[in-house]
């Protein structure tokens, strides 16, 4: 390794994911392993450019491993959106000598760092941490597991209930405009259907396979929608399925931000470690405006202009969802 670089910055953006603690820990630990100077961003973009910066040893990082949330704080920013806001920023990483940056966060985060690398040349990994696992040229993403594996501790806590009052629940999960925590956690709480936005049905086709159950003297039931179903919401589709039959006993369940919250799995701890090591290292090896991403169990490295995709949903899923669901 051959690099200048002395002195880099690592910021989370964007929502919060289980995990994001262990890939900051690790880019720290890496870093000075390497011999670098580290500053920890705080609030992401908001943070940049308002310079509010500190710096980070490697004791900075100890005891967070295994907490959610992340330590460095995290928001939207709209103003980084406006070249004024993101040349404000590029000031600040100036002032501090900040040579390099590490982004953990969605795409939003990675837009934004694209554009800053794009007017500035600053060289800039991002490390994909979003519980969405909406993002392409990574099989997973940080937060994902954790959200998914408390989504499936809802769902049965839920069926529960619902087998004791006989009731049909709508589960509503997170995930943004992705079906990816829906399709997981529905298929491991054995739900008896699954709404994706990623999978086209009808309202007439939905309501005629709940319905089906009937037949049988099915009185109860469990449902796992995605938040960005094209069915609209829980509570939208529920009340839909109430108009029209009074069979069933229909409750509502959201989530919500249950879903981000929590100490990371071992599987997110995990990932997280070795993204940020892989981040570092990368940088360190000349890679720039790049994503990290595991892919088929090894690391790589994305670049931005390859990212243009939706991260798909394996068809197989949704056929092993339909057999199960009979
Ligand atoms: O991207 C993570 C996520 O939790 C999505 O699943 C959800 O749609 C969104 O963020 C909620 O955002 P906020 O916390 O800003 O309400």
């Amino acid at each position: 390794m051959t690099s200048k670089i002395q002195r880099i910055g690592v910021f989370t953006s964007g929502g919060d994911a289980p995990g994001m603690n262990a890939a900051i820990r690790a880019v720290v630990r890496a870093a000075i392993y390497y011999k670098l100077d580290v500053f920890g961003i705080m609030r992401g973009y908001e943070g940049m450019i308002e310079g509010d910066l500190v710096r980070l040893g490697v004791r900075s990082v100890g005891n967070i491993l295994q907490r959610g949330g992340t330590i460095l704080k995290t928001a939207r920013s709209k103003e980084f959106r406006t070249p004024e806001g993101r040349k404000k920023a590029y000031d600040n990483l100036g002032k501090e000598g900040i040579q390099a940056l590490i982004a953990i966060g969605g795409d939003g985060t990675f837009n934004g760092l694209h554009a800053l690398h794009s007017e500035y040349g600053i060289p800039t990994i991002c490390i994909p941490g979003t519980i969405d696992n909406d993002i392409a040229g990574t099989d997973l993403t940080i937060g994902f597991d954790t959200a998914t594996n408390t989504a499936v501790d809802a769902i049965d806590k839920i069926r529960d209930t619902a087998l004791s009052h006989n009731r049909l629940f709508f589960i509503e999960v997170m995930g943004r405009n992705s079906g990816y925590i829906a399709i997981n956690s529905g298929i491991a709480g054995g739900a008896g259907a699954i709404i994706i936005p990623e999978e086209d049905v009808s309202f007439d086709d939905f309501y005629n396979r709940l319905t089906a159950g009937e037949e049988t003297n099915k009185k109860s039931n469990l449902v796992v929608i995605a938040e960005g179903s094209k069915l609209g919401p829980a509570n939208e589709l529920a009340r839909k399925v109430a108009e029209r039959s009074s069979y069933f006993d229909i409750k509502v369940t959201i989530i919500g931000h249950l879903q981000r919250g929590g100490s990371p799995t071992y599987a997110d701890r995990v990932l997280a470690s070795k993204m940020g090591v892989a981040a570092v290292e990368g940088l360190l090896n000349g890679q720039s405006d790049v994503m990290v991403g595991i892919r088929e169990n090894k690391m790589v490295y994305n670049a931005f202009d390859s990212l243009t995709e939706f991260h798909p949903i394996d068809s197989e899923m949704m056929r092993i969802a339909k057999i199960l669901s009979i």
